[in-house]
């Protein structure tokens, strides 16, 4: 089908035109209703919104300002303060900004709930939202400004499929919190392990320090709690809102350092500034979304995922994005970049340290020196600057010799990235694994099967989960349509971890957050729902995962498999309204990025 079929077509004045008094035309779309008086009713409201005199209706730029504000989490409480900055600042320029938000919600908070299924399926209605309030009121530009993990790939989404000029503000980084109690540093992550540690009678004060060890479970917990989040920013780990920060700054669709500022620093009240020039230079070099979404952009993504042990939503995530772009991009190209690229970054959750530490070591644009030099990252891919990423990076300083956050390429962690995509008789459409390489690279157990999340958490809650037995947790029917919504399983890898169950692996149809580590596997395709192989897995038979030879198989031969297959019948769905059953009708497979466009 042809390019000019697939989105509605708006018309706008062509790049490089001018206005009667010479200057360049820059609202190549609002003209469009702005011009003359075909739209007097369209006028109307835009001078009750606030448009001052006919001038400025004629040849001002408009530009959306989309923050994916709400003030019930920390990832996005702080987002209508930046998108205020970034209004005053293109207002200041004379031109007109008009903010607007979109809908998001937080993982942290619904995580382990029956309302963690609507968290990915917000990706798409965010992307719904950019889409249709840039094109139903004409904008020439989009300026967004998201927090939390599915917020980026949505507004990102979004701006792919309208397609002019834009740019990411991305929200930033949290701080880091103290347990007095523990004596640490802590985090969100904190919080899911300490819930298996506190099923499990072992989350206790540190005994090797000499300190008061005389705290109960119930107040260690309670203090892990309030001291966890300590502020306005998405979780501080490598997780998957950092990871796709890091990694969209690193394909040129924000301004320098945008996914290391931290949310709460002056830097990042300042970038709210300057991003207001960096959309003029966007207007008149007429830098598109899809100019800078190429296979060369999704590649340096893919590398700094790897390079800083990103999240492995990053897989779901960029495979939608790129599809929405209309770029090639498959699992088998995670795979290419993870064999090439050695993990070095010890961050949490895997590492010791967080995004905020990175900042303090010149931050993602001294990372992506160091990777550019290396010949890893393509520096020579264009940005939202007008310039090079290698040309953005370059007033940044190179990484402290003494720095211990990002090890040196030659002596990684890793030799090779830590996502990993298997396939075998369990998963013949793909799966991605997590193998940092601290679990080991091969594991071997007996199946134990949970149709549904909550059936593990309520055994993990019990403590029926033996620490004698090497099993292989199934945790199916979660995935984009049997869950529906593929929700993530940090409660449960989280309190695992914390009940330092080191004899179990997990496998599922669903997903993980980007907290999450051990030896994991999502993403499983296909899913039980649409009668996978996994859906017929029993307890007792026996699972190998191999990240070295990237597979993962029952020893259930071929036969018995299609024989349990014929006997299985699909799930009734229990979800037949509303936007769960929207989702589940429309969505994509997980190697396919789970998404609901028409493709
Ligand atoms: Fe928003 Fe973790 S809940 S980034």
């Amino acid at each position: 089908m042809p390019e000019e079929a697939r989105y509605v077509q708006f018309p706008a004045v062509p790049h490089g035109s001018k206005h009667e008094d010479g200057t360049p035309v820059l609202n190549r779309y609002s003209s469009y209703i702005t011009r003359g008086h075909d739209f007097p009713g369209a006028q109307a409201m835009l001078y009750g919104a606030g448009v001052t005199d006919r001038e400025t209706m004629k040849k001002s730029p408009q530009i959306g300002v989309a923050s994916v504000w709400w003030e019930g989490n920390p990832c996005n409480m702080h987002l209508l303060d930046l998108a205020k900055t970034v209004k005053k600042a293109i207002v200041d320029k004379g031109w007109l900004a008009w903010q607007y938000n979109s809908i998001g919600v937080s993982d942290a908070i619904s995580m382990g709930s029956e309302g963690m299924r609507f968290s990915l399926q917000t990706r798409e209605l965010i992307a719904d939202g950019i889409e249709s309030v840039t094109c139903a009121q004409y904008h020439d530009a989009c300026i967004a400004i998201p927090g939390c993990d599915k917020n980026m790939p949505g507004v990102i989404m979004g701006m792919a499929r309208h397609n002019r000029p834009s740019i990411m503000v991305y929200g930033g980084t949290i701080g880091i919190g103290y347990s007095k109690l523990l004596r640490k540093r802590v985090n969100i992550s904190t919080c899911f392990e300490a819930a298996g540690a506190y099923a499990y009678n072992t989350l206790r004060q540190p005994d090797d320090d000499g300190g008061d060890t005389s705290k109960t479970k119930e107040e260690i917990i309670e203090d892990i709690e309030k001291s966890a989040c300590p502020g306005a920013g998405a979780c501080g780990g490598m997780f998957t809102a950092n990871t796709m920060a890091s990694a969209i700054e690193s394909m040129g669709l924000t301004l320098p350092g945008s996914s290391s500022t931290p949310a709460e620093s002056p830097a990042k009240m300042r970038e709210c500034v300057k991003v207001a020039d960096a959309i003029q230079v966007c207007l008149e070099k007429n830098i598109t979304p899809r100019s800078l979404l190429t296979k060369r952009s999704f590649e340096n993504a893919l590398v700094m995922t790897m390079a800083l042990g990103g999240s492995t939503n990053a897989v779901l995530h960029f495979l939608a994005m790129a599809q929405t772009a209309e770029v090639d991009l498959t699992l088998d190209d995670f795979q290419r970049i993870s064999n090439k690229v050695p993990f070095i970054a010890d961050l949490s959750p895997s590492g010791k340290y967080y995004m905020a530490d990175l900042y303090e070591i010149g931050g993602i644009p001294s990372v992506q020196k160091l990777l550019i030099a290396a010949g890893l990252l393509d520096g020579d891919i264009p940005t939202v600057t007008g310039k090079t990423l290698a040309e953005n990076v370059q007033s940044f300083p190179s990484l402290p010799q003494d720095q211990v956050i990002i090890r040196p390429l030659d002596n990684p962690i890793k030799s090779t990235g830590h996502i990993q995509i298997l396939r075998g008789n369990l998963a013949p459409g793909g799966a991605v694994a997590k193998i940092t390489g601290k679990e080991g690279l091969s594991f071997t157990g007996k199946a134990r099967v949970f149709n549904k999340e909550h059936e593990l958490d309520q055994a993990l809650a019990r403590g029926e989960i033996p620490r004698d037995e090497n099993l292989v947790l199934v945790v199916r029917y979660e995935g984009p349509k049997g869950g529906p919504g593929m929700p993530e399983q940090l409660r449960a890898s989280g309190a695992l971890m914390g009940a330092k169950l080191t004899n179990v692996a997990l496998i599922t149809d669903g997903r993980y957050s980007g907290a999450s580590h051990g030896f994991i596997v999502g993403h499983i395709v296909p899913e039980a729902a649409v009668g996978g192989p996994i859906a017929v897995v029993q307890d007792g038979d026996v699972i190998t995962i191999n990240a070295a030879t990237n597979q993962i198989t029952m020893d259930v031969s071929d036969e018995e498999i299609q024989e349990r297959l014929r006997h299985w019948k699909p799930p009734k769905p229990h979800v037949t309204r509303g936007t769960l059953a929207k989702y589940a009708a429309l969505v994509s497979d997980a190697s396919h990025g789970a998404v609901t466009d028409l493709f």
